[in-house]
């Protein structure tokens, strides 16, 4: 049976969330300088969103750039950020054709202005599509969001705009950049790397983790769709006992 058809369809985790991560490891197992581990990283890119697309996915969110990545060499960061531009603006037509709704988190206005403009013109341009949500974390870490989202909430309190006893989780939710996306169910990361490097911490509080040790540039919508059955096959149990969640 083709790897796709074992997937059931109606338990499809809603929210995936993915650490690109080994594009520099990739690069270098080619012998060759760590921006062709990137190009070669936007192949993988493609066949995800179309994977995802493809079966049925809500949200696919992807750690694009850090805020941590800005201490990288300029030349690497600099490649980076060309290679977005030029990646939306070749893309943007096609993924709008196929109902991606293209969407952001992170501090991109901190992004060069021509990459920030793209990404403005591409977020409007697919606002209305309604299949998968293609959200990119660009500049994005989570301590810097929660610290963000904390800010606001004390400027909303010292306004007498919002009381502090009514401060619950979903407040949090509310000023964080995911305020209108379900919590991703699935984590995968790539490169054998075991850690979260500042991903998401608060909205992946119970996501199930997948770890895989190909690089990004090698991990095609095939190894999504073995990740996602491996997902499937987990019982997940919120504090529960297992009981309690077959009755
Ligand atoms: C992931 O690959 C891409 C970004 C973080 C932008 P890396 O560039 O981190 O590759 P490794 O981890 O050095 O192999
Ligand atoms: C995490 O990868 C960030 C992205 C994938 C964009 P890194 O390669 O930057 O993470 P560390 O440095 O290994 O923790
Ligand atoms: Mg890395």
């Amino acid at each position: 049976m083709n790897l796709v058809d074992k997937i059931d369809k109606s338990k499809l985790p809603q929210h995936i969330a993915i650490i690109m991560d080994g594009n520099g490891r990739w690069a270098k197992e080619h012998h060759k300088p760590r921006v062709f581990g990137h190009k070669n990283g936007v192949k993988s890119v493609r066949s995800v969103v179309e994977g995802a697309a493809e079966i049925g996915v809500k949200f696919l969110t992807l750690y694009a750039f850090s805020t941590e990545n800005w201490k990288r060499p300029k030349l690497e960061v600099t490649a980076l950020m060309q290679l977005l531009v030029n990646t939306i603006s070749k893309e943007i037509n096609d993924l709008d054709k196929n109902n991606v709704r293209l969407l952001t988190i992170g501090n991109i206005e901190s992004l060069p202005k021509d990459c920030y403009n793209e990404l403005l013109y591409a977020k409007e341009k697919t606002k209305n599509n309604t299949g998968l949500s293609l959200v990119l974390a660009l500049s994005y870490s989570s301590k810097w969001e929660i610290t963000d989202a904390i800010k606001k909430i004390a400027w909303e309190v010292e306004n007498k705009k919002l009381s502090s006893d009514s401060i619950d989780e979903s407040t949090l939710d509310n000023y964080l950049n995911t305020f209108n996306m379900p919590d991703p169910e699935f984590l995968i990361r790539t490169s054998g790397e075991h850690r979260i490097s500042n991903f998401l911490l608060w909205q992946i509080a119970y996501a199930e983790l997948y770890f895989t040790n190909k690089h990004w540039p090698d991990f095609r919508k095939e190894d999504l769709f073995e990740a996602i059955f491996d997902f499937q096959n987990r019982e997940r149990r919120f504090g529960l006992i297992s009981e309690q969640i077959k009755n």
